[in-house]
């Protein structure tokens, strides 16, 4: 059954009927409920998610009474905010949850991931120190190269503790003449329309996740959109660890490590 949104932008609302009605919204809605159970049967517990948009309609951003998850939702567009803050107050209420089991809102610009990781909500909400689940459906696709979108996708990843999982989803070029007849008309429409999406290929979101371990989806993002996930490598157990090795007291100095995640990755 096709679900409507709560709020749809003019940019939505001509996507939505251009692009086959919900395809993507119900394809990225099918990821992230996908990512987020590989994450959980992992044992990660806290969610991070940027350009968290309006809440759906199924509201798959109630989190399961019982399961202690701990979420920071992040927009920078205030009525996102207000909208998601009252849904909070009114599922609070109709639950009798604590306000800390639902998903802390914070108005933010996901380009300054340094705010956003040095902010009081996340520092309240969430422990940088474990491994979360970082969610970025159909949000960097908002992000043009000039504001290099793969740096900034490299400092979150550096953020994580290892174990952590990342999804990034994001607007795709169809690879049939219909789909980029589609995709240019939806363009066309709101040439003035802030922020516009661009779409990139699949390639560039796996530049972006490089170095990490790929976590394979079921759910495919369809003709209008890639979606890739990947898992931070765990730290070495003491039982994988070898020992250290007696040898002569003198100490090697290294080489400065060959760049960040950022300089390497594709933008
Ligand atoms: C298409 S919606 C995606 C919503 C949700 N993540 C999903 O997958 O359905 C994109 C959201 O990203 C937000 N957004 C765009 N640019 C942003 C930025 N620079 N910082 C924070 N949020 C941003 C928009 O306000 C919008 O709510």
């Amino acid at each position: 059954m096709s679900r409507k949104p709560h709020h749809l932008s003019d940019v939505d609302n001509i996507v939505r009927h251009l692009l086959f009605g919900d395809e993507i919204t119900r394809r990225n809605q099918l990821i992230t409920a996908e990512v987020r159970a590989l994450a959980l049967a992992a044992g990660v517990t806290q969610v991070l998610h940027l350009g968290c948009g309006m809440p759906t309609a199924d509201g798959d951003q109630n989190h399961p009474a019982g399961l202690g998850i701990r979420e920071v939702a992040v927009d920078n567009d205030p009525i996102v905010v207000s909208v998601r803050e009252r849904q909070r107050r009114t599922e609070a209420r109709r639950r009798s949850y604590r306000a800390s089991a639902l998903p802390a809102i914070l108005e933010a610009d996901l380009r300054d991931p340094g705010a956003i990781l040095a902010s009081t909500t996340v520092r309240n909400t969430l422990d940088l120190g474990k491994p979360l689940l970082l969610l970025a459906t159909a949000a960097f696709h908002h992000i043009p190269n000039i504001q290099r979108p793969g740096e900034i996708v490299a400092h979150y990843l550096n953020a994580l503790a290892p174990g952590s999982y990342i999804v990034v989803s994001h607007l795709a070029l169809p690879e049939d003449q219909n789909g980029r007849r589609r995709l240019a008309a939806a363009h066309g429409l709101c040439p003035d329309v802030t922020p516009p999406a661009i779409a990139r290929p699949r390639a560039v979101l796996e530049g972006w996740l490089r170095g990490l371990d790929r976590v394979p989806l079921q759910t495919n993002g369809g003709r209008f959109l890639h979606a890739v996930a990947g898992r931070s490598h765990l730290a070495p157990t003491a039982e994988t660890t070898p020992a250290p090795r007696r040898g002569p007291s003198h100490t090697l100095i290294q080489p400065a490590s060959s760049g960040s995640r950022g300089e390497s990755r594709t933008s």
